[in-house]
């Protein structure tokens, strides 16, 4: 079959690297792609947006299009699965009433409230009564800080802010209020608990009827070493999570992801998709800090490398209702992803560096089951210089592509976030190894990248194994 994958950055090269591996899978198409997926698919240069999707169904027909994946929120969200089903296309991910549980916080706020579903504690507001919030706000004691004010709708990851004190929680409604920066999507605000603790994500395939939880991940938000400065898209990831027991694992799907996917059910929602929880624990108790409706990204990285099944006839078991009857399969293995990004990040992006080095890294190969991988390519043999050969070569590590462009025989930066090297070992000290050795023959303008990612596995790791 022909599989559209819609989207630009690392989680769509990674998708379009597990997709290529499926037995069912003839050609790969993306929209608008990345020059890294280029390597093993055709990409079609189109804004993803809602006034497009008449022109990305029309592609779709067009290139005989099988299944399409859709990796990032908007769409889903705007309604692109609603659309291609009109038109008897197959379609991965959320219709826009059910990707209302990313959409809109505020509609999950009131899903958890109603369902008992362990949550922070929060208050909602609509922009009206502004008058009101600075009014709660100003009554609060500063003793009450740290709280969290979050915007309802789709925010690019920048809306959620954490107010330590009175005032910063005043700067954020003025961010919200008075200089708009989020537009409609602070129509409706959220102020909450700060709940101190640990993150993870769990990404869990659904049905509509029944749902299959995947293996942990953690990202790192924030751009410097030891979780300092400012939110990112994430600037690396790991899995397994080895400092959660199973039994809190147990606790975070009977107490979170389960009685969310009935809540669902019972307001007659009935999700299909990627179901991806942001949890914290604190004291061992698992909470939801907020639902996606679609892969993690960097998370996607680390789990779909470890996932010994055919990706693409487990998307398809979703959406025709056939989870049931499948059960996934992991390897026992160690993985960790490094974000390399770009000048700037987080706070701007810097474009046209170049990047040297790429094709120095020891990189893995595309484990193609009998098929023929020029013939899937965009691009000319002389120049798929970095990706994937030599699987039995040491440190060897997967390259993925956020923000690059490719031009003249040569890649250059493309955005905040522009590569990802991703490596799985036996332990996590392997893994990181394979990685920060790697990665040194990487050089571009500006580059940075986060030192300790999985670092603290590697040491609860090394704390178990004496
Ligand atoms: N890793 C955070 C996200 O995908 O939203």
């Amino acid at each position: 079959m022909n599989v559209l994958i819609i989207g630009s950055g690392g989680r769509e090269h990674c998708l379009a690297w597990k997709v290529s591996q499926s037995s069912l899978v003839k050609k790969i198409f993306s929209i608008p792609g990345n020059p890294g997926i280029k390597q093993i698919g055709s990409c079609f240069n189109l804004e993803v947006k809602k006034e497009n999707f008449k022109l990305i169904k029309d592609f779709a027909l067009q290139n005989n299009i099988d299944f399409t994946i859709v990796g990032p929120e908007a769409p889903l969200v705007d309604g692109i699965v609603d659309y291609f089903n009109n038109f008897g296309l197959k379609i991965f991910g959320p219709d826009s009433n059910a990707a209302r549980i990313e959409g809109s916080k505020v509609f999950t706020k009131n899903l958890c409230k109603k369902y008992n579903i362990p949550t922070a504690e929060s208050v909602i507001f609509f922009r009206e009564e502004i008058d009101k919030i600075k009014n709660y706000i100003n009554k609060l004691s500063e003793k009450r800080f740290p709280l969290v004010l979050k915007v309802d709708g789709l925010a690019a990851g920048k809306g959620v802010i954490i107010c330590k004190n009175k005032q910063e929680a005043l700067d954020g409604l003025n961010d919200c209020f008075e200089k708009n920066i989020f537009g409609s999507a602070a129509d409706k605000i959220i102020i909450e608990d700060f709940i101190e603790g640990f993150e993870v994500s769990i990404l869990n395939l659904c049905d509509g009827k029944d749902i299959i939880p995947m293996v942990l991940a953690q990202d790192y938000k924030k751009i410097f070493d030891n979780d300092i400065g400012k939110n990112t898209g994430g600037m690396g990831s790991f899995s397994p999570v080895p400092f959660v027991s199973d039994k809190l694992y147990e606790k975070i799907l009977n107490l979170i992801i389960y009685p969310t996917f009935e809540a669902l059910k019972k307001e007659n929602i009935y999700y299909k998709g990627i179901l991806y929880g942001g949890i914290i624990i604190s004291n061992d108790e698992p909470y939801l800090l907020e639902y996606n409706c679609r892969f993690g990204d960097p998370e996607t990285q680390v789990i779909l490398p470890r996932l010994e099944d055919d990706l693409v006839e487990l998307l398809l078991s979703c959406i025709n209702g056939k989870l049931a009857n499948q059960k996934l399969h992991w390897d026992n293995l160690k993985c960790v992803c490094v974000v390399i990004a770009s000048k700037g990040y987080p706070e701007s992006s810097s474009k046209g560096d170049l990047i040297e080095g790429l094709d120095k890294i020891n990189s893995q190969s595309y484990n193609f089951k009998n098929k023929n991988f020029n013939e899937f390519s965009d691009l000319n043999n002389d120049i798929k210089i970095n990706s994937f050969l030599a699987e039995n070569k040491k440190n060897n590590v997967l390259i993925f592509h956020a923000g690059t462009k490719f031009e003249n025989q040569k890649y250059y930066t493309n955005g905040g976030r522009v590569l990802n090297l991703v490596s799985k070992a036996p332990t996590f000290k392997d893994a990181r190894k394979n990685i920060y050795s790697e990665i040194l023959k990487i050089n571009f303008e500006g580059m940075q990248y986060r030192k300790d990612i999985a670092l603290k596995a590697e040491l609860f790791e090394d704390s178990v194994s004496f």
